[in-house]
């Protein structure tokens, strides 16, 4: 395939039985064969064993050990950024088409063991088959689509064509970085934010997060199964406060690619730009964070489409993701017979176990995201109305699961705490506004600026959304969440982040510095 063109994977059809029976045997399987296991650090090659292994449950049922992750040193932190340093001018000097082959190899291993790897998405991350299936989907588009972009940028641009001089731009790695991932999509951010760097030519440090580092160690054997070499890769999950710290702080590490919380990113942010002494270069911070996103319903949206649409994005994964929707603004002309229509199909909303294959609303990932989307719910309660909450199958009330029920508020107004602060859990606020004015004004007054749909028929309506909605992600008559890689890249501003777009032509080039040679000729 020619440089930069790209096919996406395909996800897995579980409408066919042979497909379901084969993830559930896969799931059985792991179950089985290897819950309980110690993953060790991967520093420079060398797996460190003598470290405090800390337990990854399954939120779905806590008392389930997914297995055991070393933590990390201050001291391990150092040993991996020397390693990275030293082994920086020959990762650099490998020739692209090396390092591009590393990752689709990775991918090929991915492909073959999709089904295992979807088991261990749904174990410790609790996600619903589908979910699972897509994660790992858009963990191999990110090998390949990076791949492809690396061969297509390799070769040098020309600048401008003038006679006596030949003048073209080219571009340079950055050096050692550290990948920093959320644990929402625990394999494909993660996959992401390190091969992005690495096929660049930098050398990365992992600190999977705390709640999936067994995802964040698959996928380290992985990439070194596939040719990784020792030096340029290591795996170090630790304590944000601790290891974690001291990386963004080192005065060695050049970059840092982060996906997770606004608190967390503009920490990150502000530390990054205290230089240190011997730092030689500035940092450069790809930060990707939260969203509070806004759907509008206009009068002659099409409800049909619009209510999945909602559901899905509101509570798919339990809204666990950035992109998800939580602030609903339907016309005032239609609100009634929406707001009806949305009522009456919750119900039928399968939450439960995320192991049975059509679960949309799973448990939250640990008993601190449950405690705080309980206490929105509650202030919720306090200040809007509660239209709908879901319950949960009395079976699994046993399971000491950290469920949550899926709720819709009415009633609400800009002010409300539901409606501002992002909750990052299966709760959707309703707004109601009187035009379309109000509606964007509505959509746009708000902290983050990430995800934002848009549901109309009218050409009129829909080509000022285009230009009044103002978010990262616009999506125009479909739900707002599910990016594909390079059809939909991935990111926002405000506080959502800086601007960077995952899975888009232009993101390989914040791992890169830019360079341009001019020769009198
Ligand atoms: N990329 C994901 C989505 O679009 C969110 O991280 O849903």
């Amino acid at each position: 395939r020619p440089p930069g063109s790209f096919i996406n994977a395909a996800n897995t059809d579980f409408t066919i039985a042979t497909n379901r029976t084969a993830q559930k045997a896969a799931l059985k399987d792991f179950e089985t064969r290897h819950l309980g296991k110690r993953w060790p650090c991967i520093v420079n090659g060398k797996k460190i064993t003598n470290r405090a292994f800390i337990a990854s449950v399954n939120p779905a049922r806590p008392a389930q050990i997914i297995g055991y992750w070393a933590q990390g040193t201050v001291q391990d932190a150092d040993e991996a950024v020397a390693a990275s340093v030293a082994f920086f001018p020959q990762w650099r000097a490998t020739p692209v088409d090396v390092r591009a082959s590393i990752l689709e190899t990775a991918a090929e291993i991915m492909e073959t063991r999709r089904l295992e790897i979807n088991s261990l998405l749904i174990l410790e991350a609790a996600k619903p088959w589908l979910e699972a299936d897509g994660d790992t989907s858009e963990a191999i588009d990110f090998l390949r689509f990076y791949a492809s972009e690396i061969r297509r940028i390799v070769t040098p641009v020309v600048t401008q064509d003038v006679p006596g001089e030949h003048c073209v731009q080219t571009w340079s790695p950055r050096g050692v970085g550290i990948a920093v991932a959320p644990w929402n999509f625990p394999l494909a951010i993660l996959t992401g934010l390190t091969v992005a760097p690495l096929v660049a030519g930098n050398c990365v440090i992992i600190k999977p997060a705390r709640q999936t580092s067994i995802i964040g160690a698959y996928l380290m054997n992985i990439l070194r199964e596939a040719g990784v070499p020792a030096g340029a890769l290591h795996f170090l999950p630790c304590s944000g406060a601790d290891a974690g710290a001291h990386l963004v702080a080192h005065p060695q590490v050049d970059f840092i690619a982060f996906t997770g919380s606004r608190e967390v990113g503009l920490n990150i942010w502000q530390e990054a730009g205290k230089t240190k002494a011997g730092q030689i270069n500035l940092k450069k911070v790809v930060c990707e964070m939260g969203g509070k996103n806004a759907m509008i319903i206009d009068t002659d949206a099409d409800l049909d489409e619009a209510i999945p649409a909602v559901i899905y994005s509101a509570f798919g994964f339990a809204g666990q993701k950035c992109s998800a929707l939580s602030r609903l603004i339907v016309l005032e002309t239609i609100y009634d017979r929406f707001v009806g229509r949305l009522l009456s199909a919750c119900p039928a909303i399968p939450v439960g176990d995320p192991s049975q294959p059509g679960t949309i609303v799973n448990p939250v990932i640990d008993e601190g995201a449950q405690k705080s989307i309980l206490a929105y719910i509650e202030a919720g309660r306090q200040e809007c109305h509660l239209a709908w909450q879901g319950t949960l199958p009395p079976h699994l009330r046993e399971t000491g699961g950290y469920y949550v029920p899926p709720c819709i508020f009415t009633n609400c107004r800009p002010t409300d705490r539901i409606v501002r602060e992002e909750i990052f859990g299966p709760v959707l606020a309703i707004l109601k506004a009187k035009d379309l004015d109000e509606a964007f004004e509505m959509a746009n007054a708000n902290d983050y600026a990430l995800t934002g749909g848009f549901f109309s028929r009218s050409p009129a309506a829909i080509d000022r959304a285009k230009t009044e909605q103002l978010v990262g992600n616009l999506y125009i008559n479909r739900g707002c969440t599910g990016a594909v890689v390079q059809r939909h890249p991935f990111g926002g501003f405000k506080m959502s982040g800086g601007g960077t777009k995952a899975g888009g032509r232009e993101y390989l080039e914040n791992f890169l510095f830019p360079r341009l040679i001019a020769e009198n000729v």
